[in-house]
């Protein structure tokens, strides 16, 4: 592929996702970047942010129909409904629409990057097959990652641009106001039960301590993903991206304890989304305390991720044996991946 200056357009740039692709093409010499999202990233010396609503074809053209020196779209765009089937026609709307508007224009367009999950293979919906792997056949539909790839596939037909995408797992990394981030449900539950003199235990059951469990850094997946979008290799392919190493929680929470100086109890599960619906007046008091960044309660955490990570009883592994052997071999260790994400969120007077 070219080694002329890229033009990358990120969909979901105020995502936990898309935001750190943002600043790691943005960091790039050979790169410009143009960020899409409803709302403006928080991000300091970002140039160009174009605020779209993909799910309004108008808005899209309008907006979007003039992007013609764009080489690479990353899609991390997503939007969640309360039931798997409902999410399909918006998640796919909002990439029909993006692509609808640019990829006529855009003449020098080299690749299209999907932002895909663990979800793949029905993590959600029950024990599944691990190491998962990227040959394994899909689950029964719905699942909204099945009909984006297919009209990726499709559109590329006959095309000289390709795609890749990525299947990341419990990605955690810095962002603000971006719920469905792991970093942010450990911390901000650890220091509530810190505020509360409670020791810190794991808050789903025993056996959802002792799975095996993967998550990916935000960092990693951005690289990982640059990676797919440009290596030759990599076209019309997916590629499974976690930080390479599994772990059970209930080895994380002493580290986790030890961080944030609490003792700590055998696991209790608890519904976090209803124990946690009324502590925004503690949150607010230890915020007070240390001095944090005014973050409204409801934007740090959604605590039905957190519940989503903390029920199941079985193992979550994707194999990582495609991405290294065609050539992505980063690794990070999950347990210093947290405690590095903690000093990150501590820096920035997010958490106490
Ligand atoms: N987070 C994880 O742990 C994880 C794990 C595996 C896979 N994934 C996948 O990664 C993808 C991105 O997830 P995420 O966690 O980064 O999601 P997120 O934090 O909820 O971000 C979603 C992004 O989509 C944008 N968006 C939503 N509706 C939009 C609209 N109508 N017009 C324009 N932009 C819109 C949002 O921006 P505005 O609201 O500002 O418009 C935001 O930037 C999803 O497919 C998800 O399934 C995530």
């Amino acid at each position: 592929m070219s080694r002329a200056k890229k033009t990358a357009l990120i969909a979901g740039a105020t995502g936990v996702v898309g935001r750190n692709l943002v600043q790691h093409l943005d960091s790039r010499e050979d790169w410009q970047v143009i960020a899409l999202s409803r709302r403006t990233p928080d991000i300091e010396g970002l140039e160009q942010h174009i605020s779209v609503d993909l799910l309004d074809p108008a808005d899209c053209d309008k907006q979007l129909g003039g992007l013609n020196k764009v080489t690479h779209i990353f899609y991390a765009a997503y939007v969640e409904r309360p039931g798997w089937h409902e999410m399909v026609e918006p998640n796919l709307r909002m990439l029909v629409n993006l692509v609808d508007a640019v990829e006529p224009v855009a003449n020098g367009l080299q690749h299209i990057n999907l932002m895909q999950g663990t979800k793949w293979y029905g993590n959600h919906l029950g024990p599944f097959k691990t190491p998962a792997k990227e040959t394994d056949p899909p689950h029964m539909p719905p699942n909204f990652y099945y009909d984006q790839q297919r009209f990726i596939v499709k559109r590329q037909k006959d095309k000289t641009w390709t795609w890749s995408a990525a299947r990341p797992h419990g990605v955690s990394g810095f962002a603000i106001g971006n719920p469905m981030n792991l970093v942010m449900v450990v911390a901000v539950y650890a220091s509530i039960s810190k505020a509360l003199g409670l020791p810190l235990r794991h808050p789903g059951s025993r056996a959802n301590a002792h799975a095996l469990y993967q998550v990916t850094d935000s960092g990693l997946l951005a690289r990982a993903c640059t990676w797919m979008a440009t290596e030759d290799k990599c076209a019309n392919e997916p590629f499974n991206i976690t930080n390479g190493d599994i772990f059970r929680w209930e080895n994380l929470w002493p580290i986790f304890a030890d961080y944030f100086e609490m003792k700590t109890a055998p696991a209790q599960k608890i519904n976090l989304t209803r124990m946690m619906a009324d502590k925004a007046p503690v949150w607010e008091a230890v915020a007070r305390q240390y001095g944090l960044r005014k973050i409204p309660y409801t934007d740090l955490v959604r605590w039905e991720y957190g519940d989503f990570v903390f029920t199941p009883e079985y193992d979550i592994i994707s194999s990582m044996t495609k991405a290294r052997q065609f050539g992505f071999t980063e690794v990070i260790d999950s347990q210093d991946m947290f405690l590095r994400q903690f000093d990150e969120l501590r820096e920035h007077k997010i958490i106490p």
